[in-house]
Parts: structure tokens; C-alpha cells; sequence
């Protein structure tokens, strides 16, 4: 026997692993049914339709988005995001903002059915605008941040009117916290939390995404607004800006390739709530694995999005909300 072997040491790991009861007794981390947050592409017209590049899920109609949703929380789901593909698009996207709106008629109609479920609104306007930016242009394709700014105000306010409980900008705009806060505050929305996609890089993961809610840039990328895949340090630059601003949740998005980021945050705004986006793509390689068989889709879901509440996060937006849901239920006595 050398004398490090583990026979001549108190640290021996292993007498924990023998069996499942005493793995689940030490088990550090947990994957619960109410840190799921269940994204919803509502288009207008009737029906539903399979996305091609991310099978098993669908844009509904409003009525179908509201049937989904309360299924949804039958299994347990506590929280939906909206993201609205609207039929008519046009240069400022005021569609984002209308009365009628998809995302309004779809939280009104989710909010009668099940009062109980947390409505999150993501508030951008690149899936309203012909050219598919995020924000107002100018004519020389930049992008006019005072003028996107008063329009992001104005969706979050019509969000707000139509009932969503939590706003959501997606859209990387300096600013954009504290003008949405502002313009809450003063239309008698001081209640309504923001949470800001306060660190979102710009990623080849969205991919599926665009085509999802038909939103890729006609021309052009987003690389201007949205982070450099390269950058850590700038992350607690962008968080801080989002706390000083009125931010009541953080996010870091996407997920996989980001756990670092995750970490970081979680460290050092403790007292925030963290949110880790697995985005399309994210769910594209799995299920895309999956069905090849090259994968057992549920242990990897489930590894992956331990992974995310591991690194820090409480709660994880992914579109394998609605699988996770049942499966912790078969899983869970
Ligand atoms: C923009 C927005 C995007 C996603 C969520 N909100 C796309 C983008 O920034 O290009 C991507 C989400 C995903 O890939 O799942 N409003």
C-alpha cells in the first residue's frame, strides 16, 4: 500500500456514491418544477405550427397559446414568456405596442385562464420591425438609441395596461432599464418588475430562434448592441448598469456556453435573481442529437440544466419546460 492510498486517508468520496438513497442525500443541487420558465411564440391567425429547426415546438394562436399555458400549469409551471410574431410588420414596429397587439391579446387571454401563472412579456421590437432590428433605425442602418428608447417605453407600459406581471427587454439598448422604470412609474405601474436580459452576448445560438419568430436583420447583425462572446469583465459592467437602473432580475443568455458568466453574476450580486436563457439553438443540438439517437435527451436536459442552477442560476428559461415538467413528475414521489 503507498500512503496515499485512499486506505491511509479520511477523505475517501466514494462511500457517498454506493447507493442511490445516500447519492440523493448529499445531493448539492436540485432541479425544480418552479425554476422552469416556458417560452410561448403566439402568432396571429388560428392554429398551430411546428417550427422546422426546433421540433416539439410550436407557434399557436392566442387561443391555443392560452389552452398551452394553462396545461402548462397544471404540471406544475409557474412562469411563461411571450414572444409575439405579429402579421404586419413595419419600420418602428408598432405593433409591439398596440392595444391588439399579439402579446397583449395573448397575455389578456392567458391571464383570465389562469390568473395564478406569472406572465413574463419580452419586450423587444425585432420581431415588429420589417428590417428586423432591435431597435429605431437611421438611415444609415445605425441605430437610433434615444428614439428606441421612448418606443420600448411605450411596449413595456402597453404590456403592463394588458396585464403581464413581469417586463422583459431584450434588446441590449443603453439605457433601456431605467427609461422602461421611468415610464412604469409614471403611468401607475410602480409595481411591475423588470427583467433585464442585463448580459446578452451575440450568438450563433439564436439561430433557430429568428426563424421561430421571423425576426432575423434583413441586413446587417447584432453585434453593435448585443456582447462580445469574448468578454467577461464587461458582464458585471452591463449588470451593474441594469441594478443602477431599476433591474429586479438579471439574465444571462444563452446558457451553455456562458456558465462562467453565470457564475460571475452569482457572485457578485448575490442579492439578485438570476436567470439563465437556453436559448434555440441550445435546445436544437439536443433534441437534433436526440432524435439521432446519439443522445438520451432526458438525462442530457436534465444534466444541462443542473449545470445551470449549479453555476448560479434560480431559474432557467428553456423550451424543454413542458418535458422537464412531466419528467421531474414520473421522477419526483
Ligand atoms: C430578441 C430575442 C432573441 C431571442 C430572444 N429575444 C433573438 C435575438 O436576439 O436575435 C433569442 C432566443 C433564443 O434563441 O431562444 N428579442
Amino acid at each position: 500500500m503507498s500512503p496515499d492510498s485512499p486506505r491511509h486517508t479520511s477523505e475517501h468520496p466514494q462511500r457517498l456514491r454506493r447507493t442511490a438513497a445516500l447519492r440523493a442525500l448529499v445531493r448539492e443541487t436540485r432541479l425544480h418544477v418552479e425554476d422552469l420558465i416556458l417560452p410561448l411564440f403566439v402568432e396571429e391567425g388560428g392554429g398551430v405550427t411546428e417550427i422546422s429547426s426546433m421540433p416539439g415546438v410550436f407557434r399557436r394562436s392566442v387561443a391555443e397559446s392560452a389552452a398551452y399555458a394553462e396545461q402548462a400549469a397544471e404540471l406544475g409551471i409557474r412562469a411563461v414568456i411571450l414572444f409575439g410574431i405579429p402579421n404586419d410588420k413595419d419600420a418602428s414596429g408598432s405593433g409591439s405596442w398596440a392595444e391588439d397587439g399579439i402579446v397583449q391579446q395573448a397575455t389578456r387571454s392567458i391571464r383570465s385562464k389562469c390568473p395564478d401563472l406569472v406572465v413574463i412579456a419580452d419586450t423587444c421590437l425585432c420581431e415588429y420591425t420589417d428590417h428586423g432590428h432591435c431597435g429605431i433605425l437611421r438611415d444609415d442602418h445605425s441605430i437610433d438609441v434615444g428614439s428606441t428608447l421612448d418606443v420600448l417605453a411605450r411596449v413595456a407600459v402597453s404590456q403592463a395596461e394588458s396585464g403581464a406581471d413581469i417586463v422583459a427587454p431584450s434588446g441590449m439598448m443603453d439605457g433601456m432599464v431605467a427609461a422602461i422604470r421611468e415610464a412604469l412609474d409614471g403611468s401607475g405601474f410602480g409595481e411591475i418588475p423588470i427583467m433585464s436580459y442585463a448580459v446578452k452576448y451575440a450568438s450563433a445560438f439564436y439561430g433557430p430562434f429568428r426563424d421561430a419568430a421571423d425576426g432575423a436583420p434583413a441586413f446587417g447583425d447584432r453585434r453593435s448592441h448585443q456582447m462580445d462572446p469574448a468578454n467577461a469583465r464587461e458582464a458585471l459592467l452591463e449588470a451593474r448598469l441594469d441594478i443602477e437602473q431599476g433591474a429586479d432580475f438579471l439574465m444571462v443568455k444563452p446558457a451553455l456556453a456562458y456558465l462562467d458568466i453565470v457564475r460571475s453574476l452569482r457572485d457578485s450580486f448575490p442579492s439578485m435573481p438570476l436567470v439563465a436563457y437556453s436559448v434555440s439553438g441550445e435546445y436544437a443540438m439536443l433534441k437534433a442529437a436526440a432524435q439521432a439517437g446519439w443522445l438520451d435527451e432526458q438525462a442530457a436536459v436534465m444534466e444541462s440544466l443542473l449545470g445551470m442552477k449549479r453555476a448560479g442560476a434560480d431559474l432557467v428559461i428553456t423550451y424543454h419546460a413542458e418535458e422537464v415538467a412531466q419528467w421531474l413528475q414520473k421522477t419526483t414521489p
